[in-house]
């Protein structure tokens, strides 16, 4: 294991960086935008709502239609499998005079909508849901007013559907969480000339007439340098380099609980784009020791934890996770995913209500797993299989094209 990997652009940055660039007055610039299922769900509904979002390239300019721009869609709004997509997308519409109705895959119409049906029906929209709060619902926009939200929860998604309505709509609107969650919405909006205040766990965004256009290198997804991380912490020598790798505090959280199981991550900072920092990681194996995930550190590495339970079951060592029941409403449950296949394979793993016990087990991990079309789930288990001394095979190992598609060609070249 050794090289230099530039993993994909950032998924979350990517969604942003096209629905502000179609509500800023003028072209943007975007450099190095993630191609992938999810994002190509969050370009192709923009275009049904009438932005002008050219075909995805490393390069692309966006000419956004200001704020109010957008156009009633004359067909459903299809979110395939990204929940992102769909509620910051629903904030939007929810600000706009037309309704729309959103529809996606049977993962994202079993996931939970009230969460942002309710902020956004206080502000003075309406929801209607066919079965339950899932997909597919519609969205009737009005004049919304403005909100003092507290979620007693973190989820960037809310924040940032609460945060569009309100830039649309033109009225402030203040949120509040338990812990913060990830800001890109915030930064971007921050650069492109909205008066945005952070205190805490509080964010509050002030009417802004226009949007300025935006410059931006979208740098590399830490979530999915992520696994490069765990794979080179793994291996048995060699060194592997991540770089141009957002560095995003509220994003970092990953490589804090690696760090701590004993992995040796050096991090320089480079650069800022976007309002983001950037920068390398160079990663060396090392022993690792059992930790604890609680519910504070959560948020910060939401979508890394299929993938630190793989790490203990791949290192030998405990893990326990609470306060993330969350992941049970993710792409696949999570927690019942990973404790499945990771039993399916010979590991020690229990479910918690609302987390799971990885028990330290000496013994060669082997057998078949099913990611249950979750393409973060497909990857933990494929860095666990390419750690030394397993033989497991992924099955629908094409569900990676959600958030990386090139992931096995580039696991390949590296552990080569
Ligand atoms: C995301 C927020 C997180 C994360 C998801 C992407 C985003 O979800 O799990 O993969 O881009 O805002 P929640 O906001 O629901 O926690």
């Amino acid at each position: 294991m050794s090289g230099t990997i530039r993993v994909p652009g950032d998924k979350s940055i990517s969604h942003r960086s096209l629905i502000l660039a179609s509500l800023a007055d003028g072209e943007s610039r975007i450099r190095g935008i993630l191609d992938s299922e999810d994002v190509r769900a969050t370009a192709e509904v923009l275009r049904a709502l009438g932005a002008a979002i050219p075909e995805l390239a490393g390069e692309m300019r966006v000419n956004g239609a200001g704020i109010r721009g957008l156009l009633p869609p004359r067909r459903a709004l299809d979110c395939a499998n990204s929940g992102t997509t769909t509620r910051l997308l629903a904030g939007v519409v929810a600000a706009h005079p037309f309704s729309a109705r959103f529809e996606g895959d049977a993962s994202l119409s079993r996931r939970p909508m009230k969460r942002i049906a309710e902020p956004l029906t206080y502000m003075g929209a309406k929801f209607d849901f066919e079965h339950g709060d899932g997909l597919p619902m519609t969205v009737h926009g009005a004049d919304l007013r403005s909100i003092d939200w507290d979620t007693h929860a973190s989820s960037a998604q809310v924040k940032s559907a609460i945060l569009l309505a309100g830039l649309v709509s033109e009225v402030e609107v203040r949120v509040t969480e338990k812990s913060p969650s990830r800001d890109h919405t915030e930064r971007m909006l921050r650069a492109m000339g909205a008066d945005v205040e952070t205190d805490g766990n509080q964010v509050c965004l002030r009417p802004a007439r226009r949007l300025s256009p935006i410059e931006i290198d979208v740098p590399a997804d830490p979530s999915s340098a992520a696994f490069f991380v765990a794979l080179a912490s793994l291996a048995g020598g060699g060194e592997l380099t991540l770089t141009d790798v957002c560095l995003n505090p509220t994003r970092t959280g990953f490589l804090e609980a690696i760090t701590r199981m004993g992995a040796q991550v050096d991090k320089t900072a480079s650069a800022r784009s976007g309002g983001e920092e950037i920068g390398s990681l160079r990663v060396r194996p090392a022993p690792l020791r059992s930790t604890r995930i609680t519910e504070a550190e959560v948020p910060s590495l939401i979508d890394e934890l299929p993938l630190l339970a793989c790490i203990a079951a791949g290192a030998g060592v405990d893990l326990e996770i609470t306060g993330a029941a969350e992941l049970r409403v993710k792409e696949s449950d999570r927690i019942s995913a990973v404790v499945q296949n990771l039993r399916a394979v010979g590991a020690d793993a229990e479910e918690l209500p609302d987390g799971l016990r990885v028990h330290a087990s000496r013994r060669e991990l082997s057998g078949t797993i099913d990611p249950r079309g979750d393409h973060r789930i497909a990857m933990a288990f494929g860095i666990l299989s390419a750690a030394s001394g397993n033989h497991i095979t992924v099955t629908n190992p094409d569900c990676v094209a959600v958030s990386y598609p090139r992931f096995w060609e580039d696991l390949r070249r590296v552990a080569a």
